[in-house]
This record gives structure tokens, sequence and C-alpha cells, in this order.
């Protein structure tokens, strides 16, 4: 029987990491699970104890499961590839048959669920810029679907309504804007969408009615080391690829605004229209801050809308010490930032913000009365749902604003602060590490991006020759890496580097042991690599 075999579980380990045990037991005698269904939870139940003992459960699993995510010696996945997982492993099955399961069956599957999951909370886990496992924001969480609702309207959704008004408020403060509008939305790529299809509704607003035929050609910039989002709303919103012009970086990766003004002044000699630029404050390999307060005297120049895609790097807005890397966002005409990357708040939570009052709610608003009535009793303006490209929106705000009430500026200050303070000592080890090298000098943030040569092809004179086996090096350490369970790091190439490991801390249960460890790990892993 599936749930039979789910209950035997390996014990064994791997060099010094354990594969997790997964003999936990349930209290099967307090809710006789196997004999019971959904059918006798509530609403169906004849009372609500075992409901109750239900999710106590559950709330088991998921405390050894948060202590695992901390616990160094428990692996940090146990991987499996797709085709094992679909097959079926020791009873954990992905298939709906149609037949409803016991309650003990539900309580293996979601035991098992994260079972074979990837621990992102585990402080040897660096390979996203979402990582860490924060219990207030986490708390937040499960009280947020505890609560099932809604954030089209206020009329079901008072609470975090409000608390979104007061959160994009205190943004305003921190970014230096008098005026603020905003939104939580399903991540940085779509608030980097909003952005460009508001300064779109600023200069041609009648494109929402009357579509883009007869409308001169719109042309939009972003850096080449900008995330893949900031040119996606070209392709969706009919502007075109092609006309999503990629501009310089310098040795730094900063953009370079000299190069943007002659490629703005190229468009208008083609007959284009430009009307949008991307900054982007900390860029997703290299950890890059454009320099904004430049980029902004280029686009106030041309009347051109100025983004800073700051989903990555905006936490340093938090920070007196690291604040000057963001210089000039108040320029800015609209911002994106991702407190479900550095300050750690459970996934999603990102914000589109923009100092042009109105112009969301005029862009997007379809007036549908049967949700955005006009003739409430209450003041209408919070009723936000028409802000958005959404219908249903899910409740994220409460992950931060509880964060923020827990933590305090100074939480999230020290969250930055420290994160980079890490960052510097693996510069500091890389240095001093043989078979070490880093790809960028002096990261400006979190991201260390490094390569790592084993023996074998340290002393090659070819540098052909040489960095074609370096290529192929990070992607035989990283499939060790998931084999082994002991370590995450990302890796990539990047314009003429060949791939490199680009290590991201955004975790504040990372500390140097870790650092220490990982640099270890890679060596051990990749020692051997012969080719
Ligand atoms: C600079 C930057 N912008 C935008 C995004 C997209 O954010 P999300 O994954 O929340 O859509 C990322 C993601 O890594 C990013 O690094």
């Amino acid at each position: 029987m599936q749930k039979q075999s789910a209950w035997r579980f390996r014990s064994s380990s791997v060099g010094l990491i354990k594969v997790e045990p997964n003999n936990d037991d349930y209290s099967m005698n307090n809710g006789d699970f196997e004999n019971s269904s959904s059918a006798d939870l509530l609403p169906f139940g004849k009372s609500d104890e075992k409901t109750q003992l239900f999710l106590k459960e559950i709330f088991e699993i998921l405390l050894k499961y948060i202590s695992k995510s901390f616990d160094r010696k428990c692996k940090i996945l146990d991987f499996h590839h797709p085709h094992q997982l679909l097959e079926g492993i020791e009873g954990f099955s992905l298939n709906i048959n149609g037949e409803a399961e016991s309650l003990e069956q539900i309580l293996v599957d979601c035991r098992d669920t994260l079972k074979y999951g990837v621990k992102t909370g585990h402080p040897r886990f660096f390979n996203q810029l979402s990582s860490g496992l924060d219990i207030v924001s986490l708390a937040a969480d499960w009280v947020t679907s505890t609560a099932n609702t809604n954030m089209f309207t206020f009329e079901i959704a008072p609470v975090f309504i409000l608390m979104e008004d007061v959160i994009i408020k205190r943004m305003m403060k921190i970014i230096g804007w008098e005026n603020i509008d905003g939104i939580f939305s399903p991540g940085g790529s779509i608030n980097n969408l909003y952005s460009v299809m508001l300064a779109r509704h600023k200069i041609m607003p009648d494109v929402k009615h009357s579509g883009l035929r007869g409308f001169p050609q719109l042309v939009m910039f972003q850096s080449k080391h900008a995330h893949y989002s900031n040119k996606r709303p070209a392709a969706i919103l009919g502007i075109g690829l092609n006309n999503c012009i990629d501009i310089e970086v310098d040795e730094r990766g900063h953009m370079k605004p000299e190069d943007l003004e002659l490629k703005i002044l190229q468009s208008k000699l083609d007959g284009k229209v430009p009307f949008y630029v991307t900054a982007t404050a900390g860029t997703t390999v290299r950890g890059a801050f454009d320099e904004i307060v430049k980029i902004s005297e280029v686009c106030k120049k041309y009347k051109i809308w100025l983004h800073v895609d700051a989903a990555w790097g905006g936490a340093v807005m938090m920070s007196q010490k690291h604040r000057h890397l963001v210089a000039g966002i108040e320029m800015s005409d609209s911002v994106t930032w991702n407190p479900h990357k550095m300050v750690g708040v459970v996934l999603q939570c990102s914000m589109f913000l923009t100092k042009h009052k109105r112009l969301l709610e005029s862009c997007n608003n379809m007036r549908a009365d049967y949700l955005f009535q006009q003739d409430k009793h209450y003041d209408i303006t919070y009723d936000t749902g028409d802000k958005t490209i959404q219908c249903g929106r899910h409740v994220d705000v409460f992950k931060l604003w509880l964060s923020w009430r827990a933590k305090g500026d100074k939480g999230f200050c020290h969250h930055v602060e420290r994160c980079i303070e890490l960052a510097r000592y693996l510069v500091r080890k890389i240095k001093k590490t043989p078979g070490f090298q880093l790809v960028f000098q002096e990261p400006e943030y979190s991201n260390v991006c490094f390569w790592y040569y084993p023996p074998s092809i340290r002393n090659i004179c070819d540098e052909v020759i040489k960095n074609e086996k370096l290529g192929k090096v990070a992607p035989i350490i990283k499939s060790r890496m998931m084999e082994r369970g002991s370590i995450m790091i990302g890796y990539q190439p990047l314009g003429s580097k060949v791939n490199f490991f680009r290590c991201v801390i955004s975790n504040c249960a990372v500390n140097y042991d870790d650092i220490d460890f990982m640099v270890g790990e890679i060596e051990r892993l990749g020692h051997d690599i012969d080719m």
C-alpha cells in the first residue's frame, strides 16, 4: 500500500551530511487518521476535534521541517530526477487517481512533498536571490492563508488593504518622493511590466481604447545586464523586442549613460519615440548598481520615463551605509522592490511603486460594476483592485508588514549589512585560496562571482583550451553538489565569461563557517575533475 512504503525511510549518510531521517511518527491513536477522510473535517465532520488533531499533525510536520531546514547536518535536498519522482519513490506518488485518500495518506503526502523538495532556508543554500526561512513572515503567511481573502476590495480585506496603503506611504518617505501610488503584485517581473504599461499610458493614453494602430513606434532601453523581465513587456505590449535596446555596461557592470544617450538619439533619427529606460539597482548576476543620477539626467533631457528595477538591490534603501548605491532613486518615475529577496520575507512579496498618483487606476481600470460598485457606503478609493492587471490578488503585504513590525528598520538594516559583510568575507577568502578566481573584483553587493580551477587545468598554457575546459567545471560541480545535497550555488556564463559560480547571500542564517564550508566543499567536489 502506498502509505505503508512511505513509512519506511532511509536513514543513511552521505559523507558528513545526513540523509534527512524520515521516521517521524504521527500520533495516530489520537486521530485515527487511517480510518478518516476529509469528510470528517470541518465543515462536514460532527465536531471540530478531528480538524484540530489533523492540523496539529500538520503543524508537527512543519515544525520538524523548519528544524531540519536550519540543521547543517541535514541535506539541502534529496535529489531525484524528474522521471524518478514521476514514477514514485518509496511510496510517494504524484498520481491523482480519482480516489479519496485517508487523512493518514494526506499527512504522508505533506511530509513527502517537503522531503523531496529543496530546503531554501538552509544556511548552505546560495542558489537564488530569495533564500532563508524568515519565521515571522512565515507566520504571517499562515495567518494570511487562514484568512483566505482577496485583495481586490476593502469590502472583503479591510485590514490588509489599509496595511498596503500604510506600507506604500512609508515607501514614499524611504524613496524620497512627494507622492506615491503602488501595488503588491506576484513578483518583480510583473512589476516591471506595470512600469512599462504606465509609461506608455502616460504618453499615449488612447492606446488603451484604440490599440496601437496609428501611433508612432516606441523604443525602450535597459542595460545589457538587466533582468530579462525588463524586456518581456516589449513582447507583451506590442512594442516588439527589436525596439528594446541593450545599452553597454562599463567594467563595473554599470549602464553607460553616454551609450544610452547615443542610442536615444539614434532612435529619434530613425523616426521612433524613445519613452522608457530601466536602471537596475542590483543586477541579477553581478549585483551591480546603475548610476541613477546620471541616467536620470539623460531621461530628463529627453522626457523619458525612468524606472528603477530594484527588485534585488532595493534593500540597500534600509541601510545608511549602503544607501548611496541607489542615490538618485527619488528622480525615478517608478520602482520595483522585492522584499522576498534581500530582506528575506517569504515568497512572494514584491512591490510596484510610482510617484504618479492615479496613473495605475487610469491605465488599468475596467470598472466592473459587480465588484467595484461606485455607490458603496465606504470610501471606494480603498477598492484597489481596479489598479491592477489581476482580478483576484493574493495578500502579500501582511508578510512584510509583520516582519517590519517585528524587526523594525534596524532589523532590515542589519540583515542587508550582514549579508554584504559575509559576501566581502567570501571575496577575501577566494582571493587567498589557490584554484579560485574572482570573475569581478570588489563586488558592490552580496553577489560574488568566481571560477574554480581544478588542478588538472591550472597549468594549461593555451588560454582558449583552458577556458573551454573551465566552462565545463561549474556544471560538473553543480551536479555533484545536488547529488550530495551538501550545498547549492548557481552558475552561468555572462558575455565572454565562461560558466562561473554566482554565490548570492540573502539568508541571515548564513555564518562565516558556512562560507568556509562552501569553498572547501567546492574543492572537495571538484579537485579530481580531469577533462
Ligand atoms: C533585477 C531583477 N529584476 C526582476 C527580477 C524578477 O523578479 P521575480 O522573480 O520576483 O519576478 C529579478 C529576479 O531575479 C531580478 O534579479
